[in-house]
């Protein structure tokens, strides 16, 4: 583990540790405020965020970016990383080995960041985090405490646009992780 976000930006450049490395463009590392107090945490880059080096910059991140404001989070003040830094190569989901390989700059990015609040965004930040054993439908809305974070699981927003009766849910997960923070901003 890195001391600095300078260390950590450095170990990871040019990663090759597991296959994504082939078809990346750019590393999608995190972005927005790191000294946060709501981390959320998605799956891992689309073609957007492969070619801008951003996360959640594509169609489910506008979705994302507009349930915040519509419960008064704003980007800039939490931090976003993903499960796996590169993308997969047709939107597939980031399989096991690719997982465990990038695995270790996001728990490097959470004891920098030191995050009250982490939001699970979908099954496989879900599975990752916190264990295989949890699934996302009986999960979300849940708080569940683990070694002085709060984990909020809720829809991935690429789930919204499929599925339009999960807005409602996800607003609503927003709004439960607001209540467990006395503020959304700086620690
Ligand atoms: N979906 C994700 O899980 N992460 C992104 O950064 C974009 C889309
Ligand atoms: Fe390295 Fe993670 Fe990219 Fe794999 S997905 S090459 S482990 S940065």
């Amino acid at each position: 583990m890195y001391e600095t976000w300078e260390e950590l930006e450095q170990s990871i450049v040019n990663c090759n540790k597991c296959k994504l490395c082939k078809t990346r463009q750019n590393i999608v590392f995190g972005v927005g405020n790191r000294n946060a107090k709501i981390m959320f945490i998605g799956e891992g880059p689309g073609a957007d965020e492969d070619r801008l080096g951003e996360p959640f910059v594509g169609k489910a991140g506008k979705l994302m970016n507009m349930a915040f404001q519509a419960v008064g989070i704003k980007r800039e003040e939490v931090y976003i990383a993903n499960i796996v830094k590169c993308r997969p190569p047709a939107n597939r989901n980031p399989e096991e080995d690719e997982c465990v390989a990038c695995l270790d700059y996001l728990r490097n990015q959470v004891m920098l960041v030191k995050p009250k609040i982490i939001v699970l965004l979908g099954s496989v930040a879900l599975k990752n985090v916190l264990g295989k054993e949890y699934g996302i439908t009986a999960s979300r809305g849940n708080v569940i405490e683990k070694k002085g974070i709060t984990y909020i699981p809720t829809w991935h927003p690429a789930a919204l646009l499929r599925d339009e009766s999960k807005k409602i849910d996800f607003i609503n997960d927003l709004k439960l992780v607001l209540k467990n923070g006395e503020y959304y901003g700086e620690k």
